[in-house]
């Protein structure tokens, strides 16, 4: 299940990134971030007009996927950048929250959405080539650019049924999805 994360989900997503490793954190920003840093990014990951999604395939946040307009580009460049809790690798996830952004995109007129990894990221290239991206090498990095499709009945129809449905299973299962219940277990 994938739907929107909202200032409601705040202890979630602090909860999901303080469990990655420094390993998965250095690919996800590509640079060493101090604990400080992270914080302060986290304080702020919902602040501007970004789409962060969540993934929760056991009904816990597993999985986020973040796409944020890159300024000074009318709205029509995006970067978009992911994380999934290791032990949730290698079973679609990071593909489910991709191809999730790039309806979000196309369903805004966003012509592009670049993601940038590390060159030795070989899942991340993976789904870039999955979905047709251009990959260009800069020093250590690549850059993955996907044009989207022009929005369409049908990408509109796909937005609103998959966070419709998200939003009915997430008051189906209430409590279990309330955001203190995954702090606790965790
Ligand atoms: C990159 C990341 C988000 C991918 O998430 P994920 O849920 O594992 O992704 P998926 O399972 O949808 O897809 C992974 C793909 O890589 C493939 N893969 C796994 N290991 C691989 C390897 N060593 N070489 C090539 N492909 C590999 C998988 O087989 C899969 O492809 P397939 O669906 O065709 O079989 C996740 O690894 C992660 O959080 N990494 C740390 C943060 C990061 O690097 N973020 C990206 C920069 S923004």
């Amino acid at each position: 299940m994938i739907r929107r994360l909202r200032k409601y989900d705040q202890a979630l997503i602090e909860s999901h990134f303080n469990s990655l490793d420094d390993e998965a954190l250095y690919s996800r920003f590509g640079t060493h971030v101090p604990s400080q840093g992270l914080q302060n990014y986290l304080s702020d990951i919902l602040a501007d007009a970004a789409f962060i999604f969540g993934a929760f395939p056991d009904s816990c946040l597993r999985g986020v996927g973040e796409l944020r307009l890159i300024p000074d580009h009318r709205h029509h460049v995006a970067e978009a950048a992911f994380t999934v809790e290791k032990a949730w690798q290698d079973q679609g996830i990071g593909d489910a929250l991709l191809s999730r952004l790039i309806t979000i995109a196309q369903n805004r007129g966003i012509r592009e959405v670049h993601m940038l990894c590390l060159a030795t990221n070989q899942k991340m290239r993976r789904l870039a080539a999955k979905h047709d991206a251009e990959l260009t090498l800069v020093p250590g990095q690549v850059e993955a650019t996907l044009t989207t499709p022009w929005p369409t009945p049908f990408s509109m129809a796909k937005e609103f049924t998959s966070e419709y449905r998200a939003f009915a299973r997430a008051v189906l299962s209430w409590p279990n999805q309330a955001p203190t219940s995954q702090v606790a277990q965790d």
